[in-house]
């Protein structure tokens, strides 16, 4: 697919499938008089699969029901091998089951037979826009990979171009690093970009959570043990620490880690050699550590709960990472990205992200980050059904967030009244704009006013 939107005689390629003949005659003449469609037609979906594996087509519009094969399981094969093309099913058969299946399996759009020539024509409209709109954003994303990511972390603030640099001059050092921010703001993302860009990055990169294991535990998982060093001891374990050797140990929520346990491994840092639990002879390690907490380790050393040298050891250099509040402007981005990782792993077509979906997101104070957005749109991705994200396909409470500011604090004023009144009807009615506007007697555009005036984010118009 090469087209602008400058080219003028951009012309986009359209396969059609039917196990009927007259009806892949009468829809390639039906749409081949469009100058902008270069329209072809196939009987067998082994024929229109060897078409595809030649030459994909744009957009690919197949009936469900074939001679030689199952549409949907069709559609799981152009998946693969195409895609970048764009589905529209066809079927006699309508039924909300097998449309919901193959928006899922990341079908464009689905028509039930009968459909007049002008509805396929609006579909197809539908979907050109959406190969423009996807062609806009991947020109956007690489114009973007200059400097507005680090391999698969996104960020584009000055302090997020910051770590970048600072990930690159330090990663092929071997110094250990230590890495702070709330939760989900990416640390383990960044331990990871280290360990890549580091000389090390050919040996293994271990993770280890020191908050998941009590003290006994976490001594037999990082150093290992001896056979018969305890009972049930039957065998040597290699510990992690010895695996790990050649490569990067992550040393996840640090700030968890016993006091008893931060001695041993002080020593470990300081002279890169381990005792097996039992073991009696050093073993030389050679790791570089990199570790991550989401507390305040200089508020617990001066309370005595973490060791000062083991700190100072640690943090060689540190990373602080922002939450994403301080840096909204990357959520677009963001969610662009975390939309694209969502529909691989769904085996779903990319979806178009629409502006009342960012706008709603752009209020929210995110407490769970970046992970929090991810899930979201993991979520609305799960539950789109029309390839495209709306504000819809976001949990209803995140319209809510927003606490409206009262001008008169104290005192109920009628605005407060005329507030809580249209919030009640609002959420009862599943906040449907046109059943809350009818109940309270005033038109949908009042009312889409006075959520605005309110500063509550309003659902898309139906
Ligand atoms: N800047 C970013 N760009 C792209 N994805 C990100 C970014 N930050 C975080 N993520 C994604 O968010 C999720 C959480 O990130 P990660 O596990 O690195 O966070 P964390 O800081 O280690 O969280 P926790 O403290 O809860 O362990 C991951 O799926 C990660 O890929
Ligand atoms: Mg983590």
């Amino acid at each position: 697919m090469s087209k602008t939107d400058s080219d003028r005689t951009a012309s986009y390629k359209v396969f059609v499938l039917d196990d009927e003949e007259i009806t892949v005659k009468r829809l390639v003449k039906g749409l081949g008089s469009s100058s902008e469609l270069q329209v072809k037609g196939f009987i067998l979906a082994s024929d229109a699969l060897s078409a595809i594996k030649e030459s994909p087509p744009d957009i690919f519009i197949s009936d469900i029901k074939l001679k030689d094969a199952n549409g949907l399981d069709l559609l799981d094969r152009i998946k693969v091998i195409a895609p970048e093309t764009v589905i529209i099913l066809i079927t006699g058969y309508a039924s909300i089951d097998q449309a919901v299946k193959a928006t899922k399996k990341g079908a464009f759009y689905y028509l039930a037979k009968p459909f007049s020539l002008s509805e396929l024509r609006q579909t197809i409209s539908e979907a050109i826009d959406f190969i423009k709109s996807r062609k806009q954003r991947d020109l956007i994303m690489e114009r973007l990979g200059r400097d507005g990511r680090l391999g698969n972390i996104i960020g584009s603030t000055p302090e997020m171009l910051q770590i970048f640099k600072t990930i690159k001059q330090i990663a092929p050092l071997d110094c250990n690093v230590l890495i702070k921010g709330e939760t989900g703001t990416g640390k383990e993302l960044v331990a990871r970009a280290l360990h890549s860009h580091s000389q090390r990055k050919k040996g293994p990169f271990v993770s280890f959570n020191c908050g998941a294991f009590t003290e006994e535990l976490i001594a037999n998982e990082l150093f290992g043990h001896e056979k018969g060093a305890f009972t049930g001891a039957n065998s040597t374990k290699v510990g992690l620490l010895e695996t790990a050797s050649g490569g990067t140990v992550f040393l996840d929520e640090i700030g968890e880690m016993p006091l008893s346990m931060q001695v041993k491994l002080l020593r470990v840092l300081q002279e890169n050699t381990i005792f097996r639990v039992g073991g009696t002879k050093p073993v030389r390690i050679d790791c570089r550590f990199i570790a991550a907490t989401n507390r305040n380790l200089d508020k617990m050393v001066k309370e005595g709960a973490f060791r000062q040298d083991l700190f100072y050891r640690l943090k060689v250099v540190t990373i602080n990472m922002p939450p994403l509040r301080q840096r909204r402007q990357d959520i677009p981005t963001l969610v662009a990205h975390f939309a694209q990782k969502a529909a691989n792993k769904f085996g779903k077509a990319v979806p178009k992200v629409e502006q009342d979906f960012l706008d709603t997101l752009m209020d929210y104070p995110f407490p769970g980050n970046c992970r929090e957005l991810e899930h979201m749109v993991e979520r609305a991705v799960a539950l789109s059904r029309r390839n495209t994200l709306t504000a819809e396909d976001l949990p209803p409470d995140l319209w809510l967030i927003q606490e409206p500011e009262m001008e008169n604090k104290g005192t109920t004023s009628l605005k407060k009244l005329e507030l809580d009144y249209i919030m009640d009807v609002y959420k009862k009615t599943g906040f449907n704009q046109s059943e809350t506007a009818r109940i309270l007697g005033i038109s949908r555009t009042t009312l889409w006013r006075k959520l605005r005036q309110f500063n509550i984010s309003p659902k898309k118009q139906a």
